[in-house]
């Protein structure tokens, strides 16, 4: 019988720390506002000519490599989910392997926003239980600081996005001590709108991409804040206890919760609804901000470092975001 087990992790984050105060410069916000609503302290912003989507998922996927003692030659599988490429297509997947030296390896590219990284790893884990592949590289990258309207209008979303990236290598085994227990991914489309960029488009009457478009606001993030924190703290909590019930656990059996980081009060309260202790739920939203598909693995690289994440620990991973989409992921590490 064969299981996936995450055997190395790593990740980048931009050396450019944006302070709340330094949003100010911009827009009429405050470092109280931003930290009462969100937790946020400072976010890291990516370096044009330095950066880009693909060279943070690389620098991660090195790091993530080397701790797995795994050369690039022997991945069998990209898994690579972002919702801000570097092209509109293809993917920075095929970037990113280009730059690793992994010419001829499947690349797959994925969206699925913030629940990008757990619904890679739910694929991840489906082609080596099934026997395809041996070793898939798992990545989530961002760069959200050139899509966020850091103008009044836009204070609201671009407060809490950041940039960063987050790489796990996933590989066989067949010791099922020590492995992902199983994945569980929804969406709900009928809220799409809650939370999008609307353009470019390609339903629409002439061009995909259009000075009026951009005028029209139609390249912003657009957010019903209040209807994303409702839905996000049902959804993070059914879905976690979702896991715990296939696998016939309970929240106390937790080792580590590592949330999404959307907001750190929607993690408190999903933390108060399981009834953990603060110490099992990882937040460090508090110097990242939201990284969308990135924010997990950054979590999870966090918490394993600091020896938080040891074997025979049932680590869980838990994502909700735009789609809607949410999804968790239960681990025996
Ligand atoms: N700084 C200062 N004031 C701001 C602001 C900012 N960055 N953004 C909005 N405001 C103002 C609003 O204009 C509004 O002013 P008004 O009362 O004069 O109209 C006031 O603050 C309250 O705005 P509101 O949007 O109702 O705030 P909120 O308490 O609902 O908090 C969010 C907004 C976005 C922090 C909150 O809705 C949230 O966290 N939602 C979930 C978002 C999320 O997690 N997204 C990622 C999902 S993966």
């Amino acid at each position: 019988m064969k299981y996936a087990t995450i055997t190395g992790l790593g990740y980048y984050v931009p050396d450019n720390v944006i302070t709340n105060e330094d949003l100010t410069q911009y827009m009429e916000t405050s470092d109280e506002w931003i930290q009462e609503r969100t937790g946020i302290q400072q976010r890291r912003y990516f370096t044009y000519g330095k950066d880009t989507n693909a060279s943070m998922a690389a620098a991660a996927s090195r790091m993530a490599l080397e701790r797995a003692n795994v050369t690039a030659k022997e991945v069998d599988l990209i898994v690579y989910a972002t919702i801000t490429p570097d092209y509109f297509f293809p993917g920075s997947g095929f970037l990113m392997q280009r730059e690793l030296g992994m010419d001829g390896i499947g690349v797959i590219d994925i969206r699925d926003q913030c629940s990008g990284f757990v619904y890679a790893l739910s694929i991840a884990d489906q082609f080596i239980r099934t026997g395809t592949y041996k070793t898939i590289l798992v990545v989530g990258s961002e760069i959200q600081s050139t899509w966020i309207d850091k103008s009044n209008q836009g204070r609201s979303v671009a407060v809490i996005f950041g940039d960063g990236a987050g790489a796990a290598v996933v590989q066989a085994t067949s010791d099922p001590a020590h492995r992902i227990l199983s994945t569980h991914l929804h969406a709900d489309g009928r809220f799409a709108e809650d939370l999008y960029v609307k353009d470019p488009g390609s339903s629409r009457p002439n061009r995909s991409a259009t000075k009026e478009m951009v005028d029209e606001g139609g390249f912003n993030v657009v957010m019903n804040g209040n209807a994303v924190f409702k839905h996000a703290v049902v959804r993070f909590t059914e879905v976690i206890q979702e896991a715990l019930k296939a696998n016939e656990l309970s929240p106390e059996d937790i080792s580590l919760l590592v949330p999404h980081q959307a907001n750190i009060r929607i993690s408190d309260y999903v933390r108060q609804q399981l009834k953990l202790p603060e110490e099992k739920v990882i937040n460090n939203i508090q110097r990242y901000g939201n990284t969308t598909a990135a924010s997990i693995p950054i979590a999870l690289n966090e918490a394993w470092e600091q020896g938080r994440v040891r074997p025979g620990d049932l680590v869980c991973l838990a994502a909700f975001g735009s789609g809607f989409t949410w999804a968790s992921a239960l681990i025996r590490w």
